[in-house]
């Protein structure tokens, strides 16, 4: 019999004890015997709950339990979920993970934690939810040169923007309803600031190109400021607006971004709506690859982690890992990136209309006085410079237009 435990009986964890419960044949065929839930860790009162013989408060008791094998990891957050991972680590347990806040900051150490003690730390649910996107970007396209990374990682954001353009619907109508259905993290500004992406963002980069990025050095914005008018310009102009996480390699290092974008109508991320996530990796062999599906919730979440289970006791010391901190100059600053910009522009005086027609590349809008236009790229500080010239004229927006395989640093 193979014995498991859970950390955390919420959303989660509650997916993971479902899937153990109602997989169990399937799981028996493949292992040849049962798998069995010991215990749950959770310091809240079960009482009367199908599950609450099993619930323990004392992590020690999951540690100390030599017939444990395998340990869920469902808490969230860094601590204690930390030195509850390494503590079952080191007891020889393989730990499996969706946290991504704990594995974006913390994997190198966990991995190589694990591999000194000949277990597995598995966190393919940390990125993508369900989607398979570890163990493929790890195992099943090692052979390539991976050149980007670009996804939509974060459901909660990408169901507010789909509901701002589907329904009209303002920010805060649309987070309020993101709220409600459940879709935000508990603090949601992790989403809508672009942390939570960023995180995922930094963990691929870290599979992709073999150094752990610490997210501090990834420009980072999110969505709080983009408005009805600028969802509604882009629809004009054939784009949409989507929260990208994208990385791609230079010719020294990486260069990482987590950011509102224009992109394309027909481009396949812009067909990607709601809660889903998707996300393109291009390697220099196998091209454009995509993965698609639910980015979050109980069952999807808890069927990578069951699938790590698996994979965790079939290949049982073989950890995936990256091993070095990445050099200083490996990350660079997307400041330096030229990007084509939306920028819209309420009242403009004759002349400073002038100079923005002078920068842009064509007109989306220009009437009632607000004029919409795509700037001519240029890199961050060009761009601010630019924007300064024009003042007081402030632009009510601007949003950079993604552009795949058009960035290149400005040397
Ligand atoms: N808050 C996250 C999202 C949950 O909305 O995608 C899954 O990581």
């Amino acid at each position: 019999m193979i014995q498991v435990a859970i950390l955390g009986f919420g959303v989660v964890g509650g997916g993971v004890a479902k899937v153990l419960e109602e997989n169990a044949a399937l799981l028996r065929a493949r292992f040849q015997t049962d798998v069995s839930l010991k215990y749950i860790l959770d310091i809240r009162d079960f009482t009367g709950h199908a599950m609450a013989q099993r619930i323990v408060r004392d992590f020690s008791t999951i540690e100390k339990d030599p017939e444990i094998s395998v340990v869920f990891e469902a808490m969230g957050g860094v601590h204690p979920a930390l030195e509850y991972s390494l503590a079952a680590i080191r007891a020889h347990k393989s730990v499996i993970t969706s946290n991504k806040e704990l594995v974006a900051h913390h994997g190198q150490l966990l991995l190589r934690e694990a591999a000194t003690a000949g277990v597995r730390y598995l966190f393919e649910a940390s990125v993508g939810g369900g989607i398979p996107i570890i163990r493929p970007l790890s195992d099943c396209l090692a052979a390539n040169r991976v050149t980007s990374v670009t996804g939509i990682m974060n459901g909660t954001t990408n169901y507010i923007l789909t509901q701002m353009e589907k329904n009209g619907a303002s920010f805060s109508d649309a987070l309020s309803d993101a709220q409600a259905r459940g879709y935000a993290e508990r603090d949601p500004s992790a989403d809508i600031d672009g942390v939570d992406t960023c995180r995922k963002l930094c963990i691929l980069a870290d599979l992709a190109f073999g150094y752990q990025v610490d997210p501090a050095r990834v420009l980072c914005e999110g969505i709080r400021r983009i408005t009805e008018q600028d969802i509604s310009d882009a629809s004009d102009a054939g784009y949409r607006i989507k929260l990208l996480g994208h990385v791609r390699e230079t010719a020294s290092g990486i260069v990482p971004i987590v950011a509102p974008f224009f992109i394309k109508k027909t481009h396949i991320l812009s067909g990607v709506s709601g809660v889903f996530n998707g996300i393109g990796v291009v390697g220099n062999m196998v091209g454009e690859t995509m993965f698609f599906g639910h980015g979050a919730g109980s069952a999807p979440t808890a069927s990578a982690m069951v699938g790590d289970l698996i994979e965790a006791l079939e290949r049982p010391s073989t950890p995936v890992g990256w091993s070095d901190t990445a050099p200083d100059h490996f990350v660079q600053d997307a400041k330096t990136l030229a990007f084509s910009r939306y920028a819209r522009f309420v009242s403009p005086t004759k002349a400073q209309k002038e100079a923005i027609l002078d920068a842009a590349d064509a007109v989306l809008r220009d009437k009632d006085g607000t004029l919409s236009v795509i700037l001519k790229p240029m890199d961050a500080q060009t761009c601010e410079v630019f924007l300064a010239s024009i003042m007081p004229a402030s632009p009510e927006s601007v949003i950079r237009i993604f552009v795949p395989g058009e960035y290149v640093p400005e040397e």
